[in-house]
């Protein structure tokens, strides 16, 4: 389908290549802003709004930058429903609500702190016994960590294993990302999404005779319809394991690419939020976020018209000059706050403080504290993958 863009003066990006994106996609970027904030990039038909300030009001407009869509329907095709990320207030700001308290730091200190210790202790006993020079930090620490988190903070049964927990998750980033329309990807998806259907099934009706603290129960408990409550699940599911477990590797590798800012982190001199803060804004897991003008709008000097798709780039945005002094650089010694890694406005990351709690108190300074010559195998490959999503699928560790 033809995008709806007119533009006055729209500057087009028809070089940018998404495949290319997913080797690095940083070298882009800093075209595009040379470009402008709103620049038509034909290979993906959408409007990208490329830095700092201009992704920071897009954000703070969700009335014309909507995250409703009624053409663009991939993620509720892959997860099976239309959840919170894909509503726009009123109607979201009521799924939101329930969602906040059990992701908030009161409740991570009073519930989760000690079950999140717990895993991490688990996975790093494992990850020791395979070795250095055969551990990959990816499949045998970040991915598992995040994947036991997520099956506890969702309430889930004990017998849900990591790995159908990271498949899941994996199938419906695949699935919201198939704009190809892949069937193959919809058939990972189906097949995912009956797996968490038959745990709800179960899980439901015990939830609403014995509630707990979970954000599960907390959806039933507000008293969202079944179907609403399914689809926030399958949501958080989509994205509260695979942007964790991205930022702990990511934090790994760039850590090792820096090792004095590695000491800095491992002396003291900075601290761990300081350094998952600034590496959210790096190498951001969420490059961008889709919305769709839904009223015609003059953006930054550009015409838009009602229907267009943009794409705000906040993996973009935080490489703004404009935003944070030699913004290429990466460096735990610096203030990222401001940074749109998590997005802003009422879409703003609902996992934000848990995701921190889970990295940067627990998983990170425990993993440096046990193995603290940890480093990149570099006799082996290190692969990443992804622009919209990106986070690394392999890193072979040693220590
Ligand atoms: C470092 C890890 C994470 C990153 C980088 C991240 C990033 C984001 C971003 C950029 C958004 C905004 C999407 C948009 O506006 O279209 C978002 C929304 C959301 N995130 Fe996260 N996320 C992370 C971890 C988590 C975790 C651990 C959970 C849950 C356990 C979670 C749950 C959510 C939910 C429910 C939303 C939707 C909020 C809404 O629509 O109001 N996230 N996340």
């Amino acid at each position: 389908m033809e995008t709806a863009v007119t533009g006055i003066d729209l500057p087009e990006a028809d070089w940018f290549d998404p495949r290319e994106a997913t080797h690095d996609p940083y070298p882009q970027y800093a075209r595009l802003r040379e470009l402008g904030p709103v620049v038509y990039a034909p290979s993906v038909r959408r409007v990208f709004i490329t830095t700092h300030s201009a992704v920071g009001a897009a954000e703070q407009n969700p009335e014309v930058f909507s995250s409703y869509s009624e053409k663009n329907l991939t993620m509720v095709r892959a997860i099976g429903g239309r959840p919170m990320l894909r509503k726009d207030d009123p109607k979201h700001a009521v799924e939101r609500r329930a969602i906040n308290p059990t992701l908030r730091p009161k409740a991570i200190g009073e519930i989760w702190s000690p079950k999140l210790a717990e895993n991490v202790e688990f996975w790093l006993e494992r990850m020791l016994e395979i070795g250095p020079g055969q551990a990959d930090l990816n499949r045998d620490f970040a991915a598992p960590v995040a994947s036991q988190n997520l099956i506890d903070l969702l309430g889930f049964p004990s017998d849900v294993d990591v790995a159908d927990m990271h498949r899941w998750s994996g199938d419906f980033i695949a699935g919201i990302g198939n704009l190809p329309d892949d069937p193959e990807v919809w058939v990972r998806c189906d097949r995912s999404q009956a797996e968490v259907a038959a745990v709800l099934d179960e899980l439901l009706p015990r939830l609403r005779r014995e509630p707990d603290g979970s954000v599960t129960s907390h959806l039933l408990q507000v008293g969202l319809p079944e179907e609403v409550v399914r689809a926030n699940v399958a949501l958080a599911i989509s994205g509260g394991m695979n942007e964790p477990q991205h930022m702990i590797t990511n934090m790994v590798w760039a850590l090792s690419a820096h090792p004095d800012q590695r000491a800095a982190v491992l002396s003291g001199e900075a601290g761990w939020g300081e350094a998952f803060e600034e590496t959210v804004r790096w190498q951001s897991p969420i490059g961008m976020l889709p919305r769709e003008v839904a009223a015609e709008t003059e953006f930054f000097g550009v015409r838009l018209a009602a229907g267009t798709d943009v794409g705000l780039l906040l993996a973009s945005a935080n490489r703004d000059d404009e935003a944070f002094a030699d913004a290429e650089r990466y460096d735990v010694r610096r203030t990222a706050r401001g940074h749109l890694g998590f997005g802003a406005g009422v879409h703003m990351c609902a996992g934000r403080w848990t995701a921190k709690a889970a990295i940067a108190d627990l998983a990170l300074p425990r993993l440096y504290d046990r193995v603290p010559r940890l480093d990149i195998d570099r006799s082996r490959p290190t692969a990443w993958n992804g622009w919209v999503f990106r986070g690394i699928t392999a890193l072979p560790v040693t220590w």
